[in-house]
């Protein structure tokens, strides 16, 4: 039975390059779930869809057209065909997202496509409810935490990096901003109703504050190992 490595946890927590890195060692693919609710949260604003406003959310839930790659080395995501891995980065999208994603006709449709992409398996998959709701049966569940210092600090470095052009203002975000804004959206994934960010009884925590990102990769890898 091909692999499935779910990698749960907050944002910050060092999922993204632990899963990518994961995923590479092994030769598996990768699938990054919250682009997948990135996207739609950029196709609602651009749609000029009030985010706060669930039923409308929900109405309009299937009518972007979604795309993940699931190469490790170049994951990308389109919508209707346009590549929007640049766009869904930003702070306008991030502080929607949670919004977006706790509408439940949102959920349906991503975590199906989701369990298609995952398919047969051999692939490493993060999110927030991958252990518990999308890959219950995954053979490697880990949950990635890291302290909010931590975790604020990773995310302010990603924002100044990942953020170009006319995107410069948002570099004005200070970490102090950033661990406000990260917390709101860690409350919202935590406690809304449809599938919240959770650890699977199952999943193995592993605390990143102090680990090196190959660290980090040793440990998967290690689980990997032993549940083959
Ligand atoms: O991982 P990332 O920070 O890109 O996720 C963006 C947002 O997508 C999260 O804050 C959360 O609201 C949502 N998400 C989710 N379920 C997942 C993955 C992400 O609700 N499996």
């Amino acid at each position: 039975m091909p692999l499935v490595i779910a990698m749960d946890g907050p944002s910050g927590s060092g999922k993204s390059s632990a899963s990518k890195g994961v995923a590479r060692a092994l030769g598996l693919r990768y699938l990054d779930t919250g682009a997948m609710y990135r996207a739609m949260t950029w196709w609602m604003l651009r749609a000029g869809v009030p985010v706060e406003d669930a039923a409308e959310v929900a109405a309009r839930a299937g009518d972007p057209k979604i795309e993940s790659g699931t190469d490790p080395g170049a994951p990308t995501i389109s919508v209707d065909g346009t590549d929007v891995s640049g766009p869904i980065r930003t702070r306008e999208v991030t502080n929607a997202v949670s919004a977006v994603s706790s509408v439940p006709a949102v959920r349906e449709r991503l975590v199906a496509l989701q369990r298609e992409i995952i398919g047969a398996g051999g692939i490493v998959v993060e999110g927030r409810d991958i252990g518990t709701v999308v890959a219950p049966g995954a053979e490697v569940k880990v949950y990635l935490t890291a302290s909010e210092a931590v975790r604020a600090a990773r995310r302010a470095l990603e924002l100044a990096s990942d953020q170009t052009g006319d995107q410069a203002a948002d570099q004005a975000a200070t970490v102090t901003v950033t661990q406000a804004e990260q917390a709101r959206r860690d409350r919202i994934d935590s406690t809304r109703a449809a599938s919240p960010l959770a650890k699977a009884g199952d999943a193995i925590e592993i605390d990143s504050s102090e680990l090196t990102l190959d660290e980090v990769i040793g440990a998967v890898l290690r689980l990997a190992e032993e549940r083959r």
